[in-house]
Order: C-alpha cells, then structure tokens, then sequence
C-alpha cells in the first residue's frame, strides 16, 4: 500500500518536472524553477556548499544565532512552541532551542519525509523532554496544525538560511502572510535574511572556486537527463553567477558554450552559443525593503539581530 503510494507520488513528481521543463525552456529566457534542484544528489552538494569558505550565509545566521542568542530568547520569552518552516538538517533548530527558555514543542514542517525524519531525530537527540512534531504539508501553502500545536502555548515560526530569497518579492510577501495564517493567532516569526553587499561577495558566494556551486547547479541538468527524458551535454553548458543591481538579487545561469539543440521528452529546444537558462535568484534585502516586506504581509517588524559585518540578518516579526 504504502509502496503504491510513493509511486504514485514519484510519477506526479516526474510528471511535474517535465511539464516545468517543457514551459521554463519554451520561454525568453529560458528558465527552471530552483525547487526541482534539490534532488537526492542536489541536497547533498547544497549541504557541502553551506560549509564553504566563499559561502557565508549559513554559519553567519549560525554565529548571529549563538552570539545574540540570550537577546533573542529574552524577546521570544518562555514557553514558545517553534514551528519550522523547511528544516533542513535541524542544525539551526537545535541552535535556537538550546537559547530558548523552556521551549514548548518543536514542529518542523516540510513535504520530504527524509528531511523531516533527520531535523526531528536530531532535535530529540539533542534535547529529550521536547515534545517534537513533524507535519508533513508544503509549507509554501496554507497547512493545519491543529493537534500538534502543544496546549496554549505562542507559536514561533522559524524560517532561516534566506531561504525567502529564493521566492521572487511578491511570492515572499504571499508566503509570509500565508505563514501568518498557518500559526495561531498572535504568533511570532523568527527569519532569517540575507543582507545587500558587494558583487565581489556575492558572486564568490554562488560560483566558489572548488567548482561545487557549479555541480549544484548542473545537476539540474543531470536530473532532466535522468528523469525527463532530455540529452542535456553537461559538458557543453557552464555555470555564473551574476549580480542583478537592479533587482538586487544574485542569479544563477547555465550558460550554453555553443550553439546546440537538446531534445526534453520529445521536444527539441534550441540555444544559441552563450544563451542561458535562468535556474535560481536569490534576492538580498536592505533592511528597510525586508521590513517593508514584512509589514505587506501583516508582520510587524520587531527587532533585527545582524553580524559585525552585517553580512546577514536575523528578524523577530510579531503578527
Ligand atoms: C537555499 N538557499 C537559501 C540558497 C541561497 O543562498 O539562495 C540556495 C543556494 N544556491 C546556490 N547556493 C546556495
């Protein structure tokens, strides 16, 4: 039965893949959404990217976590239920529960069982008494967390590593004030964001000198050659990272080294020598625009907790 089911949510999943393959490459420019990066083979190079020198947003939000851990807890203030949006491997929960005065439960919420199931096991491990309660739901829509939410307790939703900046402006604004509806009313919103800085570190930081950025984001490629039906080269594209000062936001890019066409599940797609697809943005905020941002989605911006660089920044944001 249960063997039925994963199959049958492994052909809605591959279903899903080439249908956002065939529209994100019959456009101008050619896209990929960033989801279908993180693969089995794309969550293990994401994980070595975070411990990467060029990559300073994971143990910048780790360092602003623990150096301003006891000003944090004092805002929150005891008893917190912590909700996590997308926990990862529950480093960064365990981080933040061990500053917390008497947290109350630890819900992490995610669609993959594996990440919920390692974030789960690991903060168990780290701290027994804890009530702790995966939720299986797409956190990037509206989910019920009747049941699990732990008494009368306030919900803290925890959502770092920047991830809001993987959602174009408006879709973060979306999401936010869906997050708002998920926790009870009352609650408050732990994010974390990353902050606008130079080009130079910016670009080191999505195209690292060790080449796994570039694995990361090729692997997109890999996947549609082993999942979708395409004759992608890897060898025929290369991966950049470019700065858009615009639209503030760092772009990832497989760019095509000569002219070719690519056959994805029957159809053939033509590129031109140096034309790219566009997988992955991810938006760095000013202070005052992320609180704008907050504030559009019913989110009273409370406090900001930064780095001494002031590389990355930590939100505590009231409903
Ligand atoms: C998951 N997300 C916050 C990462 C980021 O920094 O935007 C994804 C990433 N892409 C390349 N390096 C890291």
């Amino acid at each position: 039965m249960s063997g039925a089911v994963d199959r049958d949510a492994a052909t809605a999943q591959a279903q899903a893949l080439r249908a956002d393959a065939l529209a994100g490459l019959a456009g101008t420019p050619k896209t990929l959404p960033c989801k279908w990066l993180y693969d089995a083979e794309g969550c293990r190079l994401f994980e070595a990217i975070t411990r990467l020198p060029e990559y300073y947003p994971t143990r910048t939000e780790m360092r602003i976590l623990e150096e301003s851990g006891a000003a944090i807890a004092e805002a929150i203030g005891p008893g917190a239920a912590v909700v996590e949006f997308g926990p990862g491997d529950g480093a960064k929960a365990v981080q933040l529960l061990g500053t917390l005065q008497a947290p109350a439960a630890y819900l992490p919420v995610d669609i993959a069982a594996e990440w919920l199931e390692a974030a789960a096991g690991r903060v168990s491990a780290a701290f027994p008494g804890l009530r702790v309660r995966p939720v299986v739901a797409d956190f990037t829509l509206p989910f019920d967390l009747a049941g699990r939410a732990a008494g009368s307790t306030t919900h803290l939703g925890f959502f770092p590593g920047s991830t809001i900046g993987n959602f174009e402006p408006q879709e973060a604004v979306a999401f936010l004030r869906r997050a708002r509806a998920s926790l009870r009313p009352g609650a408050r919103m732990l994010l974390g964001a990353d902050l606008v800085k130079s080009a130079a570190i910016l670009e080191a930081a999505y195209d690292d000198a060790a080449g796994v950025t570039a694995a990361f984001d090729l692997n997109l490629l890999a996947r549609l050659d082993r999942e979708a039906g395409a004759d992608f080269d890897l060898a025929a594209f290369r991966h950049e990272a470019r700065w858009n000062v615009e639209l503030e936001r760092i772009e990832m890019h497989l760019v095509a080294r000569h002219a070719q066409s690519v056959l994805v599940a029957g159809h053939r797609f033509r590129f031109g020598a140096g034309e790219s697809i566009h997988t992955e943005s991810s938006h760095k905020y000013r202070p005052d625009r992320l609180r704008a941002l907050a504030e559009s989605a019913g989110w009273r911006p409370a406090r900001m907790w930064t780095d001494p660089e002031q590389l990355f920044s930590v939100w505590l944001l009231e409903a």
